[in-house]
């Protein structure tokens, strides 16, 4: 990449600094769409990899889009806060802000660190967007500070909504872009960097600050709030002897409801939905809200119950004594498609199970790795065959497609006992059953 001063160049220099899920694909995808952009992390190890066209997680496509965008000059990393603000104007913040310990708020140290690092490089002119999901009134207190630290730079809240799995065409082409804003000379400079997108027709929404920053948590609030729903249904379900995918299905087909988002099973997990929704109650308590987000308290209930009900759940399958028994998860990822085992539902219930006596056998096409750093005392294996062997049980516990595709019949030669537990709703029932299986479906009929 040549460089000339930022000022001497026409086409937008964009900076992003932070490079885990966030920051590494929106600065692949910023440079996808013909922008100048450098990364910024502050582990040096990441970013040789980074600029030697490897990314440190697995996402799909994002390591190609990388690879093109470096060969063609276009994007490159850095550990020097110095080096991004005299090669950028516009700096994405996409730092980390994980639950704090101890308590429901969030860490946003990593987020005000990176501002602080920034502030001293700054020139006026300079916009600072804040990406990361954030409390509300944190945009606010970052631009009074770069009030005194750096006069003349305008803050921007423009919160990400990016799946993992899908994160560099949820980047390329997000449902709608908000941006929060006090000026309209930042609105012009938001619009011309998502001018690609906004000429697709993708929304453009600008707001002020905090409805930018609630808007995200509102978003994440909603689907975790959809997706408890269904798993209350399915308890309820399950009382009753009745059917909850097909239940889903029939609410589904109401537009109104709509069919996304309604998969019951063992719940939500990741480095967002849950640590957000607590911030979010954290938040509105501090706010004097807090009467107006009690439902979150329940929603987290319901999610972390449905943990609990599978280790019951296997207990019961077996005889009522997990000690001693082999038990095979199919799963260890929060979602398929990912490497990422924060705080997932698999490795919880797999953990339980270890510590009430069973041999836990994981496998997982992606986060075997990940997930041995986390939990180094469970037996882990990456393939599935071999992980299955002598098993009394084994618990579908993260959707891969791989574990549809298995066939019953050859599977039912490798275990101690066919019994399968299906905690993601994605099997066959009726194939698995014909094969001779005893399979349990969370919030489904026994037979
Ligand atoms: C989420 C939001 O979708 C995204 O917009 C935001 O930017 C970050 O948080 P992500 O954490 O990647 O994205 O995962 P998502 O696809 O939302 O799934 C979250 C969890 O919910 C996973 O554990 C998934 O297995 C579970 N889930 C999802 C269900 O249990 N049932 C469903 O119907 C859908």
């Amino acid at each position: 990449m040549n460089s000339p001063t930022k000022q001497t160049v026409q086409t937008l220099r964009l900076s992003v600094i932070g490079t885990g899920y966030l920051g590494a694909t929106h600065a692949a995808c910023m440079a996808e769409l013909g922008f100048e952009v450098i990364g910024l992390d502050v582990v040096p190890e990441k970013v040789d990899l980074l600029n030697s066209g490897k990314v440190p997680f697995y996402e799909p496509e994002l390591e190609e889009v990388l690879q093109r965008n470096i060969a063609a000059g276009r994007v490159k990393f850095t550990t020097s806060f110095a080096e991004v603000a005299d090669f950028a104007d516009i700096h994405f913040i996409c730092v980390g802000t994980p639950q704090q310990s101890g308590s429901y708020a969030a860490d946003v140290s990593q987020v005000f660190g990176a501002v602080e690092s920034l502030a001293p490089h700054l020139s006026p002119g300079d916009l600072v967007v804040g990406k990361s999901t954030v409390p509300v009134g944190t945009a606010e207190k970052i631009a009074e500070i770069l009030k005194i630290s750096a006069p003349g730079v305008e803050v921007v809240w423009n919160p990400e909504f990016l799946r993992e799995g899908f994160a560099v065409q949820d980047t390329l082409e997000p449902d709608r872009l908000v941006v929060g804003v006090t000026s309209p000379g930042a609105e012009s400079r938001m619009r011309a960097v998502y001018a690609p997108m906004i000429e697709k027709g993708i929304p453009f929404l600008v707001t002020d600050f905090p409805t930018a920053e609630l808007v995200k948590v509102a978003a994440n609030s909603f689907l975790a709030t959809k997706i408890s729903f269904i798993n209350a249904m399915a308890e309820v379900c399950e009382s009753a002897g009745a059917d909850v995918v097909q239940l889903a299905e029939a609410i589904g087909y109401d537009t109104r409801i709509g069919n996304k988002f309604l998969g019951a099973g063992l719940g939500f997990g990741g480095g967002c939905l849950p640590k957000d929704i607590r911030a979010f109650m954290a938040r509105a308590g501090e706010l004097g809200a807090e009467e107006a987000l009690t439902f979150l308290r329940e929603v987290d209930q319901i999610n972390l119950r449905r943990r609990s009900h599978t280790v019951d759940l296997a207990r019961k399958e077996l005889g009522g004594e997990l000690r001693g028994k082999t038990i095979c998860m199919f799963g260890a990822t929060f979602k398929p498609d990912s490497d990422d085992v924060r705080d997932s539902p698999a490795l919880d219930v797999a953990v339980a199970l270890a510590n009430a006596g069973a041999t836990v056998v994981v496998h997982d096409p992606k986060g075997t790795v990940n997930a041995e750093r986390v939990y180094p005392t469970l037996t882990y294996s990456t393939d599935a065959m071999k992980a299955a062997a002598h098993a009394d049980l084994i618990i579908h516990a993260t959707e891969w497609m791989q574990y549809r595709e298995i066939d019953p019949a050859e599977l039912a030669k490798v275990v101690s006992q066919k019994n399968i537990i299906d905690a993601r709703n994605k099997l066959d029932v009726a194939a698995w059953r014909a094969a001779g299986w005893n399979i349990r479906a969370l919030g489904r009929p026994t037979a």
